[in-house]
């Protein structure tokens, strides 16, 4: 059986991304690693973009030249869960 995306590897597996669409946006003028997320949510998933963050800032070094060190790191927020009431009522 062929695989039909072989040539549109998925970058962001949290977020189902793929490098087409990735490369769009940087095409399209979201020139770092937090354009990219704003975009398209790359990097928003659960590993909070430790696994994609730098193949993003690979695909954006090569589109525009910029250097690695330039694109990385990316701010890391913290994840939000949500928390019953019940919780913060209890001291
Ligand atoms: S692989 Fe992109 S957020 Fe986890």
């Amino acid at each position: 059986m062929r695989n039909r995306n072989c040539g549109n590897p998925i970058v962001c597996r949290c977020e189902e991304v793929r490098e087409k669409a990735i490369v769009e946006a940087i095409r399209n003028g979201a020139h770092d690693v937090d354009a990219v997320r704003r975009v398209l949510r790359a990097g928003m998933g659960l590993c909070q973009g430790k696994t994609c963050g730098p193949l993003i800032a690979r695909l954006i070094a090569r589109e525009t030249g910029k250097s690695m060190p330039v694109l990385l790191p990316a701010r890391a927020r913290p994840p939000v869960r949500p928390v019953k009431i019940r919780v913060l009522s209890e001291k």
